[in-house]
């Protein structure tokens, strides 16, 4: 028998390092194992999963069976319009660069999808339209379960009881381990704060910074200091890239979210409930304090953020918050009806009817049921409204109301990477024996990540990572 039959030899030998059981790792580990290669996973976290979990809204695809008129170039398109000055404003090698990571990104975005869908069982057949696409893209399950949390855990149940995985929770990295030109493994520290050191190629997907709020992004966004923010508050561990001459880039461009849940309980609260974009994208609309409409709810984040703080009431109160509302009549809700039941019960909505807003706001609806129903365009341009059935507003139609605010939500910057995963130094030199994938790297998404796409970027990039280091582990580690 080789040994490649018999794995459960195997993890006696030097593993490859998944470092973050978010998607990119998952992803990674998946391709690992598929290639017979065996990895130990590090997460810092007591349980696996990381910010991936919470993911609400889906995953991009373009174009899938479930979204046939889509075409990857106008996701490209989409793309790079969304990315903005970074990439216009790139030149040379930079440019071919980000290029080719959109181009990367979007042309694998239905294998991703079909991956999870085909080989993981995972239910991604409801389709809706986010902020920024110029078509429905981003694909969720018919079912009750968030996106984030059924694939997380389709993945997590794929591999666990593979005797060439093995994860290991509460182990925080806190060292890359490089010599000459190559990483050679990690430095770790474990439950009763011990010191372990692993040897092996490293793939490093430990997401963003965005709850990192005195780390760095304080550093690098200090007028962002004071935002809620819907990541788990923990510190970006890009300086440990850094640390051995991989180079960051864009760590400045910090995606706020225009719709962060404001809880009446606990108003200010500094990690919040996110109000997922697909309650925008089926249909909902917001409203500033006294009910008037301000801002096409589809245009990309960025955007839809500038309007809430050029044109929304500042709140007193220790965070930096804003006076809006998000409103969805009952289409919107029955298209998401899992979502909004779990917000009527946290307390983030409630049902109410059309009598009960505000004259303004009552106002508001019927101008907003007019463009939907085809009678004048949209006051704000706006193209889709999702499932949104309202279109004659009565005093006794059926309304769901919730406060919102902008929140920190995602970092575009990271580490420095190509189309193959791979890690890069300031001189655009591959370090050997490491990749990275998803939120920990940088450049991809320039100054506006579309909704959707972090998702795709740890399935596309974690699972680039995971062939790339099998490849790389074969040939260079010897299984006895
Ligand atoms: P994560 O999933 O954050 O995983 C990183 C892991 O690394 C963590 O478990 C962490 O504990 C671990 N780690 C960090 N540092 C270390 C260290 N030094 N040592 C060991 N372990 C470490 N994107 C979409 O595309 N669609 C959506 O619908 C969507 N919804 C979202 C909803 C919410 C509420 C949030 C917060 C984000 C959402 N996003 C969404 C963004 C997306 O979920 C994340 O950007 C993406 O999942 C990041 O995945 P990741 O694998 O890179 O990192
Ligand atoms: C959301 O549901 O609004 C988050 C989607 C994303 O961040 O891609």
């Amino acid at each position: 028998m080789s040994a490649l039959s018999s794995p459960s030899t195997l993890l006696q030998f030097k593993p490859t390092i998944v470092v973050g059981s978010g998607l990119a790792g998952l992803s990674a580990a998946s391709q690992l194992i598929c290639h017979h290669v065996p990895v130990i996973m590090l997460d810092r976290a007591p349980k696996p999963g990381g910010n991936s979990m919470k993911a609400s809204s889906g995953i991009n695809g373009a174009p899938t069976r479930f979204q046939p008129v889509d075409n990857d170039q106008e996701f490209f398109g989409d793309t790079v319009k969304s990315a903005g000055t970074p990439f216009t404003s790139s030149v040379s090698a930079e440019r071919l660069r980000r290029e080719r990571l959109i181009e990367t990104l979007t042309q694998s975005s239905p294998s991703a999808v079909y991956w999870l869908t085909d080989e993981k069982g995972v239910d991604l057949s409801k389709v809706t339209q986010l902020g920024g696409h110029s078509h429905p893209r981003t694909h969720r399950g018919a079912g009750k379960r968030p996106p984030g949390n059924s694939i997380i855990t389709a993945l997590l149940d794929s591999l666990n009881g593979n005797p060439l995985f093995e994860l290991r929770t509460n182990s925080k990295v806190t060292k890359i381990l490089r010599e000459a030109d190559e990483v050679m493994g990690v430095e770790y520290t474990g439950e009763n704060d011990k010191t372990t050191t692993l040897h092996g190629p490293v793939v490093f997907a430990t997401g963003g910074f965005a709850g990192d709020s005195h780390g760095l992004l304080s550093q690098y966004r200090p007028d962002l200091s004071g935002l809620p923010s819907t990541n788990d508050a923990r510190e970006g561990s890009q300086p440990l890239l850094e640390q051995i001459g991989g180079a960051l880039i864009d760590m400045d461009q910090v995606q706020v979210h225009p719709t962060g849940f404001v809880d009446q309980k606990d108003p200010s609260a500094a990690v919040k409930f996110l109000a997922a974009e697909a309650l925008r994208g089926e249909g909902g609309i917001l409203l500033l304090g006294e009910g008037r409409r301000f801002v096409n709810e589809l245009d990309t984040r960025e955007h839809v953020t500038n309007a809430v703080m050029g044109s929304a009431t500042q709140l007193d109160g220790p965070m930096r918050q804003w006076d809006v509302s998000l409103l969805l009549d009952e289409g919107t809700v029955s298209a998401l009806a899992s979502h909004v039941e779990f917000y009527v019960w946290k307390g983030l909505m409630h049902k109410t009817t059309a009598s009960e807003l505000s004259s303004e706001a009552f106002r508001t609806l019927q101008d907003y049921a007019d463009g939907v129903a085809g009678r004048k365009d949209d006051t704000f341009g706006r193209k889709a409204f999702g499932n949104w059935t309202l279109t004659d507003v009565k005093p006794d139609s059926v309304v769901y109301t919730g406060k919102v605010t902008p929140v920190t939500h995602f970092t575009m910057g990271g580490a420095i990477f190509d189309e193959y995963s791979r890690v890069l130094d300031k001189n655009g030199t591959a370090i050997q024996g490491l990749w990275a994938a998803g939120e920990v790297t940088g450049g991809l998404h320039g100054q506006n990540r579309l909704g959707g796409s972090s998702l795709l970027e740890c399935v596309v990039f974690g699972r680039i990572a995971g062939d790339r280091a099998a490849a790389f582990y074969k040939k260079h580690y010897q299984i006895p």
